[in-house]
């Protein structure tokens, strides 16, 4: 086609005319949006305006019958659909080519404009269940949606991030996702909150300095984690397969881009100085780099780490005060419907503040009902799909959907649970701003509570009061097919787990 083109000589017209306007029918990938509802303007026509004579009262009619309905016919329902609202099944909207916002008796058929792809990620925000209500803050961030940084140089690599103000209520955390090529580095820098990262693939080499003057030195792979403190400064390298990892800062504000970076203090300080400071000829900065570096390529790392290794006096970084944890060695704790690895500053001390759970929830079952006493949680989904609705006290609850990529976000005291809706194990991390991990969980309190106290506020029958386990299990389990429950609602369908 485009050799035909040359041939022909007609290249030069082609590229010369104006862009063509898109219309509704051809922005249509497999998302297809619908039929706009007015018609799209292809040709050069009069005016901007129109006159003064189609003002109310004394233009013509508009027609105000025989045009198209916005109720849309012919459209299937998916599995659940019409089941009771307040049951609030999962819909899974990828069954049908155009989901519509109807659950039970409510709602009504969407004409458009829309574009489906959303509404298939989010069928709780679409079609909510009965038992949302009122106004709860946006709680669902899709790092898809961020400004992604690339790095300087060839495929060095990127970041994106997630602070307030892509989610104002996070004001506890703020996620940064991070990926260094082979051999690249995230330049020497230091930052004014403190990071606590987990090593989502590939391997890195940390290097560090306290205000001891004790250093650190350390390789970590996937399922690792490291924390620096705020004003520690620090190289990261990546390994020989290259790295990505998530960063999570304990100051919703903070963005990635306002870090103090090594080639920028040498940048904005007299070279007069910098010569004092090192010691050194001027001439010896002759080579500055013009420009920050961020996230740049590098020469291979030595394979082995003592290699790298630089100490002074004060010597290495005490154990105790270790940078990293080694927590892809971390054995996780098995319980039914998944496990829980559990990290916080019992056995990562210098992470005083971070205490975070790495949660895999097999398909149908789901993390309790709980809350947490006095953090804010930051949740980041590693795998899967899944739902969570946050209750609000008085009367508040929004379901948002999840999938691999998400943030979530949980004001202090929220209830919620997070709930598997795919075929597949949910993987996400819940981050506390406190020194233990810690949660309330709903189904332990009230076998812990007097059964009277429970029977005359809920009106439970007796079997299920004493079947309430008196230990907290983290998750329950439960069915693997989301809309069983709608054909036999009386039946154990939601829990059976199978
Ligand atoms: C790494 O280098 C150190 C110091 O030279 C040496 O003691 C150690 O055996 C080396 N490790 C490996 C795995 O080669
Ligand atoms: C670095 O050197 C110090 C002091 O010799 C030593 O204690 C430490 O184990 C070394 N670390 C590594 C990673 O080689
Ligand atoms: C789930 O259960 C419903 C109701 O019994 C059934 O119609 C549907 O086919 C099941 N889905 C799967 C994936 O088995």
């Amino acid at each position: 086609m485009f050799k035909s083109l040359l041939v022909g000589g007609l290249l030069p017209t082609v590229f010369a005319a104006p862009a063509p306007q898109m219309n509704y029918a051809e922005n249509s990938g497999p998302v297809a949006g619908v039929n706009a509802p007015i018609p799209t303007v292809t040709a050069a026509s009069g005016s901007l305006y129109g006159p003064e004579s189609l003002l109310g009262e004394v233009a013509q009619p508009s027609p105000v019958s025989g045009d198209d309905s916005i109720a849309v016919s012919n459209y299937p329902l998916v599995n659940g659909q019409e089941a009771d609202q307040d049951l609030g099944l999962y819909l899974d909207f990828n069954s049908v080519e155009k989901p519509q916002p109807i659950r039970g008796e409510a709602g009504q058929t969407d004409p458009g404009p829309r574009t489906y792809a959303y509404e298939k990620l989010n069928p709780d925000l679409f079609a909510p269940p009965g038992t949302d209500n009122g106004d709860t803050p946006q709680l669902q961030w899709p790092l898809g949606l961020s400004h992604n940084r690339l790095g300087s140089g060839k495929q060095a690599g990127w970041a994106r991030q997630q602070n307030t103000d892509q989610l104002p209520v996070a004001t506890a955390f703020a996620g940064v996702d991070m990926t260094l090529a082979p051999h690249a580095y995230r330049e020497l820098h230091w930052h004014s909150a403190n990071e606590w990262a987990l090593v989502l693939k590939g391997s890195v080499r940390l290097a560090a300095m306290n205000e001891n003057g004790e250093s650190f030195i350390d390789d970590i792979g996937t399922g690792d984690v490291w924390f620096f403190p705020a004003g520690v400064p620090h190289s990261i390298q990546a390994l020989d397969e290259g790295s990505e990892f998530l960063l999570i800062f304990d100051d919703g504000a903070f963005s990635e881009d306002g870090t103090s970076l090594i080639s920028e203090l040498f940048e904005r300080n007299p070279k007069e100085v910098l010569s004092k400071n090192l010691q050194t000829p001027v001439s010896a900065f002759d080579n500055l780099p013009a420009d920050q570096l961020y996230i740049f390529n590098g020469t291979p790392a030595p394979a082995n780490v003592s290699a790298q290794n630089q100490t002074g006096p004060a010597g290495i970084l005490p154990y105790a005060g270790s940078y990293t944890y080694h927590w892809s060695q971390q054995q996780p704790y098995t319980t039914p419907g998944g496990s829980v690895k559990i990290l916080d500053s019992t056995t990562f001390p210098l992470a005083t503040m971070f205490a975070v759970a790495l949660v895999t929830v097999q398909p149908g079952a789901m993390r309790e009902l709980h809350w947490h006493l006095n953090s804010d949680e930051w949740n980041y989904f590693l795998q899967g799909s899944a739902r969570m609705t946050v209750f609000a006290a008085p009367s508040s609850s929004r379901t948002f959907d999840y999938t691999a990529g998400d943030i979530g976000y949980i004001p202090a005291t929220d209830a919620h649970y997070i709930e598997n809706t795919g075929t597949e194990d949910v993987v996400f991390l819940e981050v506390l701003k406190q020194p233990k991990f810690t949660d309330i969980s709903v189904a332990q309190w009230l076998a812990l509570t007097p059964k009277q106290v429970v029977q005359d506020t809920l009106h439970l029958p007796d079997e299920t009061l004493a079947g309430l386990p008196k230990e907290k299990t983290y998750l329950k389990t439960g069915n693997r097919n989301m809309t069983a429950l709608a054909v036999n609602p009386k039946g154990s369908g939601a829990y059976a787990s199978d």
